[in-house]
């Protein structure tokens, strides 16, 4: 099947769960081109001249929200960031009159993050327009996990056959749950890896091999993902102290040995350097794709914008 010319059959983008091989495929087979038209000097096309974007975001991003904007604008598209701060929510309006009343103003794309799992989907049920979660809770963060995704087949060629680890604090992580079941689905191995007390407990059943012995569980990866410690989202102690943690769980040059020759590092940011992860690693090009993720960000959320706005238009041309 060809799949630069694969128009897209969902009306929003609320997860990769439910995304089949063809569609995610060709998500990541469009982002390429958009990687080569953000590193031209005139960035900009009207694609999407004409459409209104609006970024709806509830919990603080440094990455996701401004690629997003930036991605609207390449596009051509008018991209309206909603402060939430200083909106109505400090009123007390809620989630749903907030997206009515933007709804209202008919929008063709909305973006939102929320702490409340679900809530992307929530609000695309009340909305004309496509819905992206850019990160619900604990749930998904799709666009990172296509980026990731990207990000591994730009350095190695293809994701069949690799062996992934992600390390850290899988529990309170969307970025996790997301990156497993694409990863699973372009066939990769995947291997999770966190204390007891950082892995959620049906973490057997989410399609990878459960770790807690990191030396064990980079045996062999070709590629080793690193998450921070969401304290955001804590409300006990997991871990005894950062610097116990590091010890067992950090990344360092002397742990990356135990990986395959040549393993690649990721982060999705942000980094708590020292925490999760030794800057010496973290700053090696040779081996660290991080500033790759944040470029292939841009590109995969002009992908994603593109495909829906097609998609919406197809249907409304039906
Ligand atoms: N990776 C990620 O979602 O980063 P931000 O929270 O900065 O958007």
């Amino acid at each position: 099947m060809s799949t630069t010319s694969y128009v897209f059959a969902k009306p929003h983008l609320l997860g990769i769960a439910g995304l089949n091989f063809p569609e995610a495929v060709s998500l990541l087979d469009r982002a390429e081109g958009y990687v080569e038209q953000s590193r031209q000097t005139d960035k900009t096309s009207n694609k999407l001249h004409g459409l209104t974007q609006i970024n709806l975001f509830f919990e603080p991003s440094t990455r996701t929200q401004s690629s997003f904007e930036i991605a609207g604008k390449r596009l051509g598209m008018d991209v309206v960031n909603m402060a939430v701060q200083s909106s109505s929510v400090s009123k007390g309006e809620t989630l749903i009159d907030t997206a009515m009343t933007l709804n209202a103003m008919r929008p063709d794309l909305l973006v939102v993050r929320h702490g409340a799992s679900g809530a992307a989907e929530l609000l695309s049920q009340k909305v004309d327009c496509a819905v992206i979660n850019a990160g619900d809770g604990q749930h998904e963060h799709p666009t990172q996990a296509l980026l990731d995704a990207l990000s591994i087949r730009r350095a190695l060629g293809s994701l069949a056959g690799l062996r992934i680890a992600i390390c850290g604090d899988i529990a309170h992580s969307r970025v996790a749950r997301s990156n497993v079941i694409l990863l699973n689905l372009l066939g990769a191995e995947v291997r999770l890896c966190g204390p007891p007390t950082l892995l959620p407990s049906d973490a057997d059943r989410w399609g990878a091999e459960v770790f807690h012995n990191m030396d064990d569980a980079l045996n062999a990866c070709d590629v080793v993902m690193m998450l921070r410690l969401q304290t955001e989202r804590m409300n006990s102690a997991f871990i005894p102290s950062s610097r116990e943690y590091f010890r067992f769980y950090g990344l360092d040059r002397t742990r990356l040995g135990k990986a395959a020759k040549g393993a690649l590092v990721m982060h999705p940011g942000p980094m708590n350097r020292g925490v999760e992860i030794d800057s010496d690693i973290a700053d090696d090009p040779k081996i660290s794709l991080i500033t790759a993720q944040v470029e292939m960000g841009v590109a995969v959320r002009m992908a994603v914008l593109d495909m829906l706005a097609e998609a919406k238009n197809k249907d409304t041309h039906e």
